[in-house]
């Protein structure tokens, strides 16, 4: 069905022009508006009266309309709408849009919609079959666009037959009704398609010098895994990576680094993102002079005193700055004790929307393992989930952030 879709409806010069009148019909029986643009061809075969009359809308026919074009009206007619239509769509019309000329209204349209766009071809067989035809609709589908027909039959031209004639009305409403079929179950299967999610994994090393180093303990499995499951949710994703022995996810730009202050470097130039979750585990402190050469061993067995200093905290500078802070921001939280005490007070001190608490005590057995329990914490309440593998975790956190993301959007 077509209810409540929105339809800009290019009728281009051929005979089957008149074949539109009954497609404007069949289109709004079935719930859809449709807005009608009349190429100057299309206006030798049907009048932009009955156009009108039959769609109960302006019919569009000029480029220049001052009165449509002080709101930039082409432009408004490709993107404001849910599909561009195009019937019927003429050889030349076709040609026009496969090489991206706009010289006129339709034209415009075609080339600035980021709409789905649908094409049903009428014109003489011969034309059709023509190699710079075939070319020209080869190229349309390579960039999207769909099309319905053309049928064989008899043509308009007296004892020609071959492919060539327009749809019928109902096959090409019922194409239309297809394209938001499959564009709702895309949305559906990949609710971040367009949108970028920037995550962060694994463990930071601070070095001592060049050989020895201080590090948390952390595989980076749930991390890579959040990553994988944005992938999958048709997100462009960025992982920045401490060392871990993991692959590289697939689909996802990693960035490796190792020390938290290469950690927020990369963070902050891979934004801005819409999402961002924070599953790295990156130590607290680092030497505050690292040493060029490798220490020695003092012969006296007296150990040498480290100065720590603390690292930047990337959630907190991300959290605070609005001009990187995404829409939907992550964090984790590893404790061994007050969970859900310590998660709020890091919620508030790193202005993240949630924290994901889990507690990491050896007994539990997540450091490194397959499994995580994880408790929600935001500022709606605490949600518990039950124990689920790293996989199904990081796609249940993917999931909750695109319903948020979508909310906020
Ligand atoms: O304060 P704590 O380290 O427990 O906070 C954990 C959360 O903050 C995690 O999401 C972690 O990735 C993030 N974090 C950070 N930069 C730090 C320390 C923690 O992004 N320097």
């Amino acid at each position: 069905m077509l209810n409540g879709k929105e339809i800009v409806l290019i009728i281009s010069g051929g005979i089957a022009a008149y074949k539109s009148l009954d497609l404007i019909r069949r289109l709004k029986e079935r719930g859809a508006r449709v807005i009608p643009v009349m190429t100057s061809g299309a206006q030798e075969f049907i009048t932009p009266l009955a156009v009108g009359a039959l769609s109960a809308e302006t019919v569009f026919t000029d480029l220049f309309d001052r009165q449509a074009e002080h709101d930039v009206g082409h432009i408004r007619l490709a993107r404001d709408h849910d599909l561009v239509l195009i019937a019927p769509a003429t050889a030349n019309l076709l040609a026009k849009f496969a090489l991206g000329i706009a010289d006129d209204l339709a034209t415009s349209i075609l080339l600035a919609t980021d709409k789905p766009v649908l094409a049903a071809p009428a014109m003489n067989p011969k034309m059709w079959q023509d190699p710079a035809t075939a070319r020209n609709v080869e190229t349309l589908k390579d960039r999207g666009v769909v099309f319905c027909g053309p049928a064989s039959g008899e043509m308009a031209e007296r004892g020609e037959a071959g492919v060539g004639r327009m749809s019928e009305p109902l096959d090409i409403a019922a194409a239309a009704a297809a394209i938001f079929r499959n564009t709702a179950q895309q949305t559906r299967d990949r609710p971040l398609a367009g949108r970028h999610v920037l995550i962060t994994a694994g463990p930071t090393h601070e070095p001592i010098d060049p050989v020895r180093y201080i590090a948390n303990r952390s595989s980076g499995k749930q991390g890579y895994a959040l990553a994988q499951a944005a992938a999958e949710a048709g997100a462009r994703v960025t992982l920045v990576a401490g060392p871990v022995s993991l692959p590289d996810p697939e689909n996802v730009d990693v960035v490796h680094v190792e020390s938290a202050a290469e950690m927020l470097k990369a963070v902050e130039s891979a934004l801005p993102a819409d999402i961002a979750i924070m599953a790295a585990a990156v130590a607290d402190w680092r030497v505050a002079s690292a040493g060029a050469q490798k220490i020695k061993k003092d012969r006296n067995g007296k150990p040498p005193a480290l100065e720590l200093e603390e690292n930047p905290d990337i959630l907190s500078t991300v959290g605070h700055d609005p001009k990187l802070r995404p829409s939907v921001l992550i964090g984790f939280a590893a404790e061994t004790q007050d969970l859900v005490a310590n998660a709020l007070g890091k919620l508030e001190r790193k202005n993240a929307d949630w924290i994901l608490a889990n507690d990491v005590s050896p007994a539990t057995g997540i450091m490194g393992g397959d499994a995580n329990t994880i408790r929600l914490v935001s500022r709606d309440g605490i949600e518990d989930w039950p124990e689920m593998g790293k996989t199904e975790v990081a796609r249940r956190i993917i999931t909750r952030a695109a319903e948020a993301l979508a909310a906020r959007s």
